[in-house]
């Protein structure tokens, strides 16, 4: 793995009781958490292509090229072996679920509890390798969400999910901001960011300075139907106007 990155992504890691993991953090979401934690309606969908940026193990490129529709995502981690991603899914959601036993800053609606939140993001990574195996070349693209490598407008929507604000401890505000305005540039329509809190379901500082620092866009905090962190039920739309 490439671990120089301009993110200062090389020694992201999540402490916890536990363990901590090295590098990036690979897990993923299931179709219908995207659904929910962005918002996404039917006409989000119909309208021209999506890209799922840091994408890790989600399966939501797989579900939706299934039911036809046009869907990208992107990794840094895109350029491994199938089965070293699934090691690193299983060591990473390991140390996670863990550390969740401990921890009370959780909403447990969407999930019923820790065996139910682990078969479901166990049930995303196998549609996800499962496509990967096939498609690695074709939709899964391996890249630094700071240098997308996609002309201007390529895209009618661009996502974010669990990377950007929640670790803001990790990754600087030049990233997030480089990564905003790149992510911008590749869309012809809009961002959208998901989740805006941290640890302890705090609200990132990152979130008030991205809307003092972008210009032309039209920003807004959308209430979202999923709350698994505390106080995660809102998602960013940046919009180009
Ligand atoms: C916690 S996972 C989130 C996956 C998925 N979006 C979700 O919500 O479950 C974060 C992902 O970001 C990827 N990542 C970290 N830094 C990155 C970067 N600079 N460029 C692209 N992907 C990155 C990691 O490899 C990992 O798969």
């Amino acid at each position: 793995m490439n671990n120089r990155n301009i993110s200062g992504a090389k020694n992201f890691h999540v402490q916890n009781t536990v363990k901590k993991i090295e590098g990036p953090i690979f897990i993923g979401r299931t179709w219908s958490e995207y659904l929910k934690m962005f918002d996404l309606k039917e006409d989000d969908l119909v309208n021209g292509r999506i890209l799922d940026c840091a994408a890790g193990a989600s399966s939501f490129t797989a579900e939706m090229t299934k039911q036809g529709y046009d869907v990208v995502a992107l990794d840094i981690l895109y350029n491994e072996d199938p089965d070293e991603l699934i090691d690193k899914y299983r060591s990473h959601m390991k140390v996670l679920i863990e550390g969740l036993t401990s921890v009370n800053n959780f909403v447990w609606n969407f999930f019923s509890d820790v065996e139910d939140l682990k078969e479901k993001r166990d049930d995303a990574c196998r549609e996800f390798i499962e496509d990967y195996r096939k498609q690695q070349s074709k939709r899964y693209i391996k890249a630094d969400l700071n240098n997308l490598p996609f002309p201007d407008n390529s895209f009618s929507i661009v996502l974010c999910s669990h990377l950007l604000f929640i670790y803001d401890h990790r990754l600087k505000y030049t990233f997030h901001l480089n990564t905003i305005k790149e992510m911008l540039r590749v869309t012809s329509k809009e961002v959208r960011i998901y989740p805006l809190v941290k640890n302890k379901g705090l609200k990132s500082d990152f979130v008030t300075r991205i809307i003092k620092d972008l210009q032309d866009v039209d920003i807004k905090i959308v209430k979202v139907d999923y709350e698994f962190r505390k106080d995660s039920n809102e998602m960013m739309r940046i919009i180009k106007i």
